[in-house]
């Protein structure tokens, strides 16, 4: 991969990722660096066209490293975010003073000495996060914003093109935290827009380029990612991809409906492989959670394994790699900040078909890994795929096994393959289906009285479960209007033969996972 021309220096803040968006948003190519690597590329003579000081849980004052690796480079442009900011304001001969209270939340902050930045007011509303602060500036600093409890917000160099912001500009809560960022970009920096998704496009075709001549073989769940994935790679090496579908008798009306679309309206080889049984029988009697997603797992795996023996053993066809949709937000949190080693990141083995490589010697093929989810969506309207099918809402691998929770059984999994269409339905019909971010139907072990028709019915219970959220990690739930899950429920409790009652999950994540099993 080509260096980006920002290059952010990562110190373990929750919000590092952000940065690297919102850069990326506003037109500039970015990426996340620990710096042991940013120590090692800039003795190698490499460096970016702006670099990016994140902050961090620690303090300044356990730092015991060296910076001068970065600040004796004195055309670099140098944004320092909280931690960035006061590695900054010591490293320059200011007063970082220990904080004991600290600032965490919004605060107000104001320009001071006549500061202004393009299309941001004097004052705005901004996201703090920290304890330790400047409290004497360092030497040819100039004050630009302070808080109302008169604390430094934002200085700027007098000659150099350097500026540090006590907040946080990357977050959501920060008013015109986007405009701040790109008043560094663009006016103190100079930077000119270099990412959009046509660059991305090209950079995720060039990582497939190299395999041109290779047999690749993909696990298709028609998702986003494995969509695009395949998409973009169906590009460069054409029928040298295969993709496997995997019907294993957990899936939903909605996904066999949406294969058969993609298998006619694409060009993508899309094999499906029907192993129901091989799937239902092991499930039997199990209704541990843990258990259900090792033996989903485990059984993926020995169907892709029979696969690349019939094909070795039938067509002569030997694969070499495999090819997954892993994101940036995977590589990411694999890099360990302060890595003492060096070593090049590390997936995690969090894949549906994670043992696959190992077992049957397939070297990766990820062409997504440098990418958000939001950037593989654009990628992939850019490839010409239909908007519905790339704003598709994400399915676990696992399936339905982990949305009938007890035992799965062909009557439990009808319950919820029933109720899902209807919520899909009518989340449809009623244009709501992109103001969730997620939309599902579990079938709960327990069984409830009611009456159906004149008769008494004891019958079981199905959650619905939807919750807004930008990566999964964290959620919360969906306000949907309320006579919009009055007709799911009447529906469900009506047309799904053994429900008698339907209720509504209002947990966020933290602390309730979004599936629930
Ligand atoms: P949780 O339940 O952990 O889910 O809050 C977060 C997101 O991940 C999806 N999910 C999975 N996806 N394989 C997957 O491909 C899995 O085993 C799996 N478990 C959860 C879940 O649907 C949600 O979008």
């Amino acid at each position: 991969m080509s260096l980006r021309q920002i290059w952010i220096v990562d110190f373990g803040s929750q919000y590092t990722q952000l940065i690297t968006r919102k850069s990326r948003e506003l037109g500039f190519s970015s990426e996340i660096i620990t710096v042991k690597k940013a120590r090692e590329l800039f003795e190698s003579g490499k460096k970016p066209k702006a670099l990016v000081l994140s902050g961090g849980p620690q303090s300044v004052f356990e730092d015991k490293n060296d910076y001068s690796f970065v600040f004796d480079n004195t055309d670099l442009p140098i944004l320092g975010v909280c931690y960035g900011m006061q590695l900054m304001g010591k490293y320059f001969g200011g007063v970082v003073e220990k904080g004991t209270i600290g600032e965490y939340g919004h605060a107000k902050i104001h320009t001071t000495n006549k500061f202004q930045m393009n299309n941001v007011p004097d004052e705005v509303n901004v996201w703090m996060s920290h304890s330790d602060h400047i409290s004497e500036l360092p030497k040819d600093f100039t004050l630009v914003m302070e808080s109302h409890n008169s604390l430094v917000a934002a200085i700027k160099h007098n000659t150099r093109p350097i500026f540090g912001l006590q907040f946080h500009p990357e977050v959501e809560h920060s008013e015109h935290g986007k405009d701040i960022l790109n008043y560094f970009f663009e006016d103190i920096a100079g930077l000119e827009q270099d990412w959009s998704a046509s660059e991305m496009l090209d950079e995720a075709k060039e990582l497939v380029r190299g395999v041109e001549k290779s047999k690749v073989l993909c696990a298709f769940s028609g998702g986003v990612d494995s969509l695009v994935a395949a998409q973009l790679s169906h590009e460069v090496i054409g029928d040298n991809l295969y993709c496997f579908f995997v019907d294993h008798g957990l899936l939903r009306p909605q996904d066999y409906g949406h294969i058969e679309t993609l298998r006619r309206e694409t060009d993508l080889n899309i094999e499906i492989v029907t192993v129901k049984d091989d799937f239902l029988s092991k499930l039997e009697g199990v209704d541990d959670p843990e258990k259900k997603r090792k033996i989903i797992g485990n059984t993926f795996i020995e169907v892709f394994e029979k696969k690349v023996h019939e094909y070795e053993e039938n067509h002569g066809i030997k694969f070499d790699y495999l090819l997954q949709g892993t994101l940036y937000p995977d590589v990411i949190e694999s890099i360990s900040p302060h890595e003492e080693d060096g070593q090049s990141v590390t997936i995690k083995s969090h894949h549906n078909v994670g043992g696959l490589p190992e077992r049957m010697k397939l070297k990766l093929l990820e062409p997504l890994r440098y990418l958000f989810k939001d950037e593989v969506r654009a990628i992939g309207e850019k490839l010409g795929l239909k908007h519905h099918w790339v704003h598709r809402h994400p399915f676990p691998g696992p399936g339905i096994g982990i949305r009938v929770l007890g035992e799965v059984t062909d009557e439990r999994i009808r319950k919820v393959q029933e109720s899902d269409q209807i919520l899909f339905e009518e989340l449809t019909e009623s244009n709501l289906y992109s103001s969730t971010w997620q939309a599902l139907t579990v079938l709960l072990p327990v069984k409830t009285v009611g009456v159906k028709g004149d008769a008494r019915a004891y019958e079981e219970v199905i959650c619905l479960r939807m919750v807004n959220s930008s990566d999964g990690m964290t959620a919360t739930w969906t306000d949907m209007p309320h006579e919009f899950l009055s007709k799911v429920s009447s529906r469900i409790t009506n047309e799904v033969a053994g429900v008698t009652r339907v209720v509504y999950d209002i947990t966020s994540k933290p602390p309730g996972t979004i599936e629930w099993e």
